[in-house]
């Protein structure tokens, strides 16, 4: 029987070889595993075995089996090969993409980024973007950041070698190059630009020299937004942001002020935001971005005379806010491209 089994595959493989067409592979499929096919003459004959000789035959019978249907399934590649090349005229190129090949979809950050922007745009903001790699002006100087701050250490920002300098700074020693630590220095870039009034929100990636853990990452993303107009206020600031958190959280999401300081806005405030549909962070304050007015010195260092304009800026982490929006408790997760996790916000 063995000998037997060692034939019909032999066989097979033989008479697999000439087969082009589906017909071909069909008629072939039978002579082997149709009612009256070899290999199923052979299984029918396994009644007439003793009780012993039962499985080791019934193992080399699957072993067969198995080989037939790799045949089949190599078959049935080259068969439909065959088909689309003429059916196209051409032989099929399998380096062109699938027409049915599986979508994708946006990183969740990308989608918490967009529904953010989207809330802006409501209010008149429209989308603004700066460079990542920064100099020491636009991300400290300009917004009255002082040299011995700490955010310019050397330990917590990360600069580039002393030979890259930029042109761009209006000051000698402020030329050095960096990896922006925020996305504050748009608001720089955005106000030396433009002519106000204008409403700007800025989202883009930011670098820390931070160690990695569950909530901090050496590089993050941030949304930035600046208003300059005349005679903005405080109340502005609570309606643009309120309208935001609303918007982001749901109808029952409640927000304060509290009072903290920039260097770059007078007065300064931390927005906290807190909602009974968070999870197990429900009902707890919980700080979600910096704020306040625009400090007239940032104004005039940026060229805009602060007894004519005035302005509200914000800035927010969009990690944070999408952690609380999805529940998700570990930073990393948003970098480990690891389709488990994402494939839950597609
Ligand atoms: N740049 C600040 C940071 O990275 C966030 C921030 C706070 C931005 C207050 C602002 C603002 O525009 O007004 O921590």
């Amino acid at each position: 029987m063995q000998q037997q089994l060692a034939s019909i595959v032999a066989t097979a493989r033989q008479e697999s070889a000439a087969v082009t067409t589906r017909a071909e592979m069909e008629a072939f499929k039978a002579r082997v595993m149709g009612p009256n096919g070899s290999l199923t003459q052979v299984m029918k004959g396994m009644g007439s075995l003793s009780k012993e000789e039962r499985p080791v035959v019934g193992r080399l019978i699957n072993e067969a089996k198995r080989e037939v249907e790799d045949l089949l399934a190599a078959l049935l590649a080259k068969v439909e090969d065959a088909e689309i090349g003429s059916a196209l005229g051409a032989p099929a190129d399998p380096s062109l993409p699938p027409p049915d090949a599986p979508a994708g979809s946006a990183h969740p950050l990308s989608r918490t980024r967009e529904r953010i922007l989207a809330s802006f745009r409501k209010l008149g903001f429209t989308v603004a973007e700066g460079p990542e790699v920064e100099t020491e002006w636009h991300c400290f100087d300009a917004l009255n950041t002082p040299a011995d701050h700490p955010a310019r250490d050397m330990q917590d920002t990360l600069y580039l070698p002393a030979s890259f300098r930029s042109a761009d700074a209006p000051r000698k020693g402020t030329e050095a190059v960096l990896l922006r630590t925020h996305t504050s220095s748009v608001q720089v870039r955005t106000m030396l630009s433009r002519k106000p009034p204008f409403r700007i929100v800025a989202p883009g990636r930011c670098f820390r020299r931070d160690a990695v853990d569950a909530t901090h990452s050496a590089n993050f993303h941030q949304v930035e937004g600046l208003w300059i107009d005349r005679q903005v206020t405080l109340a502005d600031l609570r309606g643009v942001l309120d309208f935001f958190v609303k918007e982001t959280f749901g109808p029952e999401a409640e927000t304060r002020l509290r009072p903290s300081f920039f260097p770059f806005t007078e007065p300064s405030f931390e927005m906290d935001l807190r909602s009974p549909n968070l999870g197990r962070l429900s009902g707890r304050w919980l700080e979600i971005m910096g704020c306040g007015l625009v400090d007239p010195k940032v104004l005039e260092l940026c060229g805009l005379a602060p007894q004519e304009w005035s302005g509200l800026a914000f800035g927010l982490g969009l990690e944070r806010i999408a952690m609380l929006v999805h529940g998700i408790d570990d930073i990393r997760h948003f970098y480990a491209n690891d389709a488990r996790f994402l494939r839950q916000f597609a």
